[in-house]
């Protein structure tokens, strides 16, 4: 596992009046932790998870993971080597509609590999408290299809996890269930790196940073 580091990252959005989102953040995320980023609404707490994880590119500065600049390579490049290593779990939890909940899993193998794994999607799923695979999506509770979206990220053994306001739509008992889950798998020598509005649930990692105008404040 490696670090993943970010130099001086800045990103503008807009042409003539530009939104300064992200503006000269630095900070070396470590393999086995887990971050909390946290911030007022606005201050880029999403738009810092997109560059660190090379959905989206910075105007200036640098995103390494171990040797690799994620900034210097193509967009192609880039986007199989987020498949490779890193994984993404949103606030909708973004499962498909009419597939159920092992279907839901297997596509995020199947796209990666071009093979499913029964076995491997059931059990990852059993290990997040989802006995019954066959269901769709509508038919889970938040809390049940949040937990479905992160064993879809899990499936395929990523070493970065990303999270943007992962317990946004869940609550309180649920979101604390979620966390629980999230910092536990930076044990398995993951990182992982969550935005969150929740200053609680954000002690339960091993680093809170907080972010203001898109500045690192304090950590
Ligand atoms: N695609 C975009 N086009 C234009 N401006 C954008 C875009 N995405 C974000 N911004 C602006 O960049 C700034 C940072 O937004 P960002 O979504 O990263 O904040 P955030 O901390 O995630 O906020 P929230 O807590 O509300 O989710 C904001 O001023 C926002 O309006
Ligand atoms: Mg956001």
């Amino acid at each position: 596992m490696s670090r993943l580091v970010a130099e001086s990252l800045r990103k503008t959005y807009g042409r003539k009046a530009k939104t300064v989102a992200v503006d000269g953040f630095s900070y070396t995320f470590e393999p086995g932790r887990s971050y909390a980023i946290v911030g007022p609404s606005g201050s880029g707490k999403t738009t810092l998870l997109y560059l660190l994880s090379g959905i989206e590119v910075p105007d200036s500065g640098k995103v390494l993971y171990g040797d690799t600049d994620l900034t210097a390579m193509g967009e192609d490049a880039r986007s199989r080597f987020r498949a490779r290593y890193f994984s993404f779990v949103f606030q909708q939890f973004h499962l498909i509609p009419y597939l159920n909940a092992y279907e839901n899993v297997s596509v995020g193998l199947y796209l990666k590999t071009g093979k499913t794994d029964h076995g491997r999607a059931v059990s990852l799923l059993r290990s997040l408290g989802i006995e019954d695979p066959n269901r769709k999506p509508y038919e889970y509770s938040g809390g049940e299809q949040q937990r479905i979206a992160i064993a879809r990220a899990l499936i395929t053994e990523p070493r970065v996890i990303f999270a943007d306001e992962p317990t946004g739509n869940l609550d309180s008992k649920n979101s604390e269930m979620i966390f629980r889950i999230l910092t536990g798998l930076a044990s398995e020598g993951r990182t992982v790196i969550i935005a969150t509005h929740d200053l609680a649930l954000a002690e339960m990692c091993d680093v809170v940073l907080r972010l203001r105008d898109g500045k690192l404040v304090g950590s």
